[in-house]
């Protein structure tokens, strides 16, 4: 092998490795990790062949009517328009409906394979209740025992192998739960209740995005899904159900007493405290959560801080205020209190 050839082929496998990379934490959708995704990449990959396809024609069409032309206007006179005509009827008409007809047919069989009404479900209730909100999204855990049901935000934790239902509501304005690994793009109306059924068949963190313009932070409503081994999952979730533990380290114990005596118990709950707030999410296991505000930054010391002084400049208009009144000295004992809310 040659320098100049051993160099090269690190250099071609740089794009290899990138593209193999992006798949493990991307929202690329021709990149499925369940059934459901799978069906749709596939409808993709095949308009993406036929796209391929009508396109090779049509350039081939255009290269070669450059190619045969030949002397001018005057001797092409007089035009042989019934052969013109078939030109247009078959290639500008016929080939064009037979082709848009077949992709909708296959599109509609597509759509029609993903259960998404409560029938077709077969009776069976949702286990996950997702809400949006102007601009994060309110996950619950539902349970035939009420006592077991329980709350999180902006991160959802599903069983791999396993199909998970998943209710979708909202009660301000239309948004669209997308997780592009896992399914298409549903939407949350107002007034209504949609479905979808998801299943990741390996483990791994899928993110999200809302998919539907839904005001000035729509792009900052994105959600996180983590997909785990069902006995990871289980533990998950009973740890999900537990009370948040009162913190022992004296700055979090003054960050207890902040966050209880400032506004921030009016918006937000943290069970096992008197926060009760519901404008805002539940924060009962914080700490144990990747992202912040609705998964904007990720949920590490120094945007915490940030946040909880001036949310306004990192998310104007979310309804998280800027709290202003902290000093320095209740600012880092709130985040000590957050953190410690594992
Ligand atoms: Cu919610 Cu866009």
């Amino acid at each position: 092998m040659t320098a100049k050839s051993s160099i090269a082929l690190p250099i071609t496998l740089v794009p290899l490795a990138v593209l193999t990379s992006s798949c493990v934490h991307s929202r690329d959708m021709m990149s499925p990790a369940g059934p459901a995704a799978t069906r749709i990449a596939h409808l993709g990959w095949f308009v993406l062949g036929v796209f391929l396809v009508v396109s090779v024609v049509m350039w081939g069409l255009v290269l070669w009517t450059f190619a045969r032309r030949r002397g001018s206007l005057d001797t092409h006179l007089p035009w042989n328009a019934g052969a013109d005509q078939r030109w247009i009827t078959v290639g500008g008409f016929a080939i064009p409906v037979v082709v848009l007809a077949t992709i909708f047919i296959v599109m509609l069989r597509t759509m029609n394979a993903f259960p998404m009404g409560g029938s077709e479900m077969g009776g069976m209730t949702a286990d996950i209740r997702i809400v949006g909100h102007q601009w994060w999204w309110q996950v619950e855990y539902l349970d035939p025992q009420v006592a077991r049901q329980t709350m999180t935000a902006n991160e959802i934790h599903i069983p791999t192998g396993q199909p998970v239902n998943i209710e979708l509501r909202s009660y301000d304005v239309i948004h669209s739960f997308w997780v592009p690994r896992l399914h298409g793009k549903v939407d949350l109306v107002p007034g209504a209740v949609t479905r979808i059924r998801v299943q990741a068949d390996v483990p791994g963190l899928f993110p999200g995005q809302c998919g539907e313009y839904c005001g000035p932070q729509h792009a900052h409503m994105a959600i996180l899904v983590v997909a785990e081994a069902p006995a990871d999952y289980a533990r998950w979730l009973d740890h999900l159900r537990a009370d948040a533990t009162t913190p022992i380290s004296p700055p979090a114990l003054d960050g207890q007493r902040v966050f209880l005596d400032r506004q921030c118990a009016l918006c937000h709950a943290i069970r096992g405290t008197d926060a009760r707030g519901t404008v805002g999410p539940d924060l009962t296991h914080f700490a144990s959560r990747h992202g912040l505000a609705a998964n904007t930054f990720p949920n590490t010391r120094g945007p915490l801080a940030a946040w909880l002084t001036h949310a306004q400049s990192l998310k104007p208009l979310a309804q998280m205020p800027n709290l202003t009144i902290l000093t320095g000295e209740e600012q880092q004992s709130l985040v000590a209190y957050l953190e410690s809310l594992r």
